[in-house]
């Protein structure tokens, strides 16, 4: 972290870029609105203590066919999800915190990836499910115990958290450096991206979340995930809905090699067809279906943002 702070004060002083770069950052922020944006974060986050954002879990099952509607978990914001939140509150209040990330990340950006900057800085932390939550997708109580978890693209590794206690081995791929890093700081076994299906191991879950449209060849990933997954076993999927690919290492144009074909516009007719035209062609059958929100924490101006995550849990299908 010295290093860090070094590095980034000298980038500082000794290029006519970084007052470029401190530029741009000033003026989103800087010229006295400084106090004007965190004002109205306080304000903002004043209303979301307040508001248990029942909206965050709805679906209108009248919008869903016979299985997708039976199968439907409804979550809501229980203790944990509440306490995610309240430690963004918390996070963004320790503004000059903030205002050194800022900076830092503007520095780092000439030369890295934004999920390396993240990784870098520790930050971005995400939440998806909480551990109780974990438990009612699963159909498991708290004394259950698998043998192998595999969780794909695990970023840094917070969201594979609620569910390792649940497992005797977590294992992980990524492919971004730093996160691997952090990964492996927690003590899970970090997998090659590109031999994990090579049937060495086999899992009692394999989680793939917010991967699907982040990753070059999610056909592949789908594929690969039958060959590995013990008998009775079960896969979990995140899907970000409205589903938008945009792969960050991938080619130029940042658009997957393989394509997922999603119909339809509005969450109810976007999960639908996750489960008709992707999963049951792969061969997978739904167990359970529920939409949370994907949380992430945020910055000087927003205490965390927020994205729409339909959630699958899957096993393979008897036809498949
Ligand atoms: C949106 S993040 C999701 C992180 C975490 N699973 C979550 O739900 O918050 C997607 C992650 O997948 C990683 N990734 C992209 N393609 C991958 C691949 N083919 N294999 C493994 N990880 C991949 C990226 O580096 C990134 O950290
Ligand atoms: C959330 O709050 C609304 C009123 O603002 C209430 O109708 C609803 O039952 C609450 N939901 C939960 C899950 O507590
Ligand atoms: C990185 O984040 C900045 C804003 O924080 C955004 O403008 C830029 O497009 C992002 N770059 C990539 C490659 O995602």
């Amino acid at each position: 972290m010295l290093t860090l702070i070094i590095v980034s004060v000298i980038a500082l002083i000794s290029s006519s870029e970084g007052t470029k770069v401190m530029y741009g950052f000033s003026s989103r922020v800087g010229r006295g609105s400084l106090a004007r944006t965190i004002y109205n974060r306080v304000l903002e986050d004043e209303n979301h203590r307040h508001d248990n954002h029942s909206y965050w879990y709805f679906v209108k099952r009248s919008s869903l066919p016979a299985d997708l509607c039976d199968s439907f978990l409804q979550l809501d914001q229980d203790s944990e999800t509440s306490d995610f939140l309240e430690n963004c509150y918390e996070k963004s209040d320790w503004v000059f915190m903030q205002i050194y990330h800022s900076i830092a990340k503007s520095l780092l950006s000439w030369f890295m990836e934004n999920t390396s900057i993240n990784g870098w800085l520790g930050r971005g932390s995400m939440f998806v499910f909480s551990r109780q939550q974990f438990m009612q997708l699963m159909d498991i109580d708290v004394d259950w115990k698998g043998e192998n978890l595999l969780d794909l693209g695990a970023g840094d590794g917070e969201v594979t958290k609620m569910m390792a206690p649940y497992f005797h081995q977590t294992y992980a791929t990524e492919t971004s450096k730093p996160m691997v890093r952090r990964l492996t700081d927690k003590g899970y076994g970090v997998l090659d991206v590109d031999s994990w299906d090579d049937g060495s191991l086999t899992f009692d879950l394999v989680a793939c979340l917010n991967l699907l449209d982040r990753c070059d060849k999610p056909l592949s990933i789908l594929h690969s995930i039958k060959k590995v997954l013990k008998p009775g076993g079960r896969v979990i999927v995140a899907a970000v809905l409205p589903f938008k690919p945009y792969v960050e290492f991938g080619p130029s144009d940042n658009m997957p090699t393989e394509e997922i074909m999603v119909m339809g516009r509005t969450f109810e007719e976007q999960s639908t067809s996750f489960v008709k035209d992707v999963f049951e062609p792969a061969g997978f059958e739904l167990v359970k279906f529920s939409r949370v929100p994907y949380l992430c924490e945020g910055d000087l101006e927003s205490s965390f943002y927020v994205l729409h995550d339909a959630l699958f849990v899957l096993k393979l299908s008897e036809y498949g």
